[in-house]
């Protein structure tokens, strides 16, 4: 319960198809973490339809806190502060989350605290591990967002390499949209690959050769649909499982190679990754094995805590929180912003 030096936030995350509303003491104590998914309604059209997701977030948003709070076994008044997403993501969906957050902190009184998105993602790994701490390198890898990110302090992030164009968890929804598989493609490529062979077919891998640590995945993503197309016209039968195993290691490797390569640069001894591509089975096993020759320890929520949810609002929420740094009431969504931009 809320002793003196126990500070309870409440979360919310509306940036996408996820409604999501926490509870977290102490910024590292999940005390609820209620994620109402919408996949299965984006999943007829193959990808999130903005106007659908927020028109379900309007619906969803007051159930969804109400669980949330009732779930943590606190009341309302025992809330010290209200985090939530303001950007990067859906302008229509952001503004659900920070609509109701505005209007909760005036009518409770108490502070409002707008929260980067990738932020969050990065301050799941807090909630993972209790003792972790910054600084350390973290691969952020989502459906939107794939950036190395120096973390000098809770508050405080350096960019070292982000995608030049799509976003990781993108290549993965549009190669299994390709093979049939369905979405989102992410978890369904990685239960594909598991019995297939990844050295079937040799994918290209993008590498800068100005020591950028930038990612590009368009050229892989065509390559695989070329690939695809080839076989089919050469009248070959197409092993799904071989596509997705090959295609899945060359975007590991990619991933990986930079992610050893900026922690070496930049001298840190962790790893983090977050985001939902964290989930990634191979991702997590092949950072490990590298990581650990060098003698660098990674680290990686569980799946729940990689893909969209509220309790990492509440947690990046926390550390503003006591770092003295609020939003006032006039709070926007910036549907664009980027990481290391001051806000
Ligand atoms: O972080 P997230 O829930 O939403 C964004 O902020 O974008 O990430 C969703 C992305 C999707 O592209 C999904 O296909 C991918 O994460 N994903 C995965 C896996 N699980 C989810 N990608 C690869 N392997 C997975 N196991
Ligand atoms: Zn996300």
């Amino acid at each position: 319960m809320n002793n003196l030096k126990d500070i309870i936030i409440l979360g919310i995350e509306t940036s996408c198809d996820e409604t999501s509303a926490s509870v977290v003491k102490n910024g590292r104590e999940i005390l609820s973490n209620v994620i109402s998914s919408q996949i299965s309604i984006h999943r007829q059209y193959g990808g999130v339809v903005p106007e659908i997701a927020s028109r379900k977030h309007v619906e969803l948003i007051i159930p969804v806190i109400d669980e949330a709070i009732r779930e943590a076994g606190i009341s309302v008044h025992q809330i010290d502060a209200i985090g939530v997403t303001f950007g990067p993501g859906l302008v229509g969906a952001l503004l659900v989350g920070v609509s109701a957050a505005k209007a909760l902190a005036l009518s409770l009184d108490k502070p409002l605290i707008g929260v980067h998105h990738i932020e969050g993602h990065i301050a799941a790994n807090y909630l993972e591990y209790r003792k972790l701490e910054p600084p350390f390198i973290c691969l952020v890898v989502s459906g939107g967002h794939s950036h190395i990110i120096s973390v000098e302090s809770y508050i405080d992030y350096k960019v070292i390499g982000r995608t030049r164009d799509d976003a990781a968890g993108e290549a993965f929804d549009k190669i299994a949209r390709t093979l049939g598989l369905g979405y989102p493609g992410g978890p369904l490529i990685d239960k594909a690959a598991r019995s297939g062979n990844k050295n079937a077919i040799d994918f290209p891998r993008v590498h800068f050769s100005d020591g950028s640590l930038d990612f590009s995945f368009s050229g892989i993503k065509t390559a695989v649909i070329n690939y695809i197309n080839g076989e089919k016209q050469k009248g070959e039968k197409i092993s799904i499982e071989d596509v997705a195993a090959s295609f899945q290691k060359a975007m590991v490797d990619m991933l990986v190679r930079n992610t050893l390569q900026a922690a070496e640069q930049e001298n840190k001894n962790i790893i983090a990754i977050a985001g939902g591509v964290a989930s990634n089975s191979c991702l997590r096993e092949e950072m490990e094995r590298l990581a650990r020759e060098k003698n660098i320890k990674v680290y990686y929520p569980k799946p729940v805590l990689c893909t969209d949810n509220a309790a990492m609002i509440a947690c990046s929420a926390y550390y503003r929180y006591m770092n003295g740094i609020t939003s006032d009431l006039s709070l926007n969504t910036m549907p664009n912003i980027k990481i290391d931009e001051k806000y």
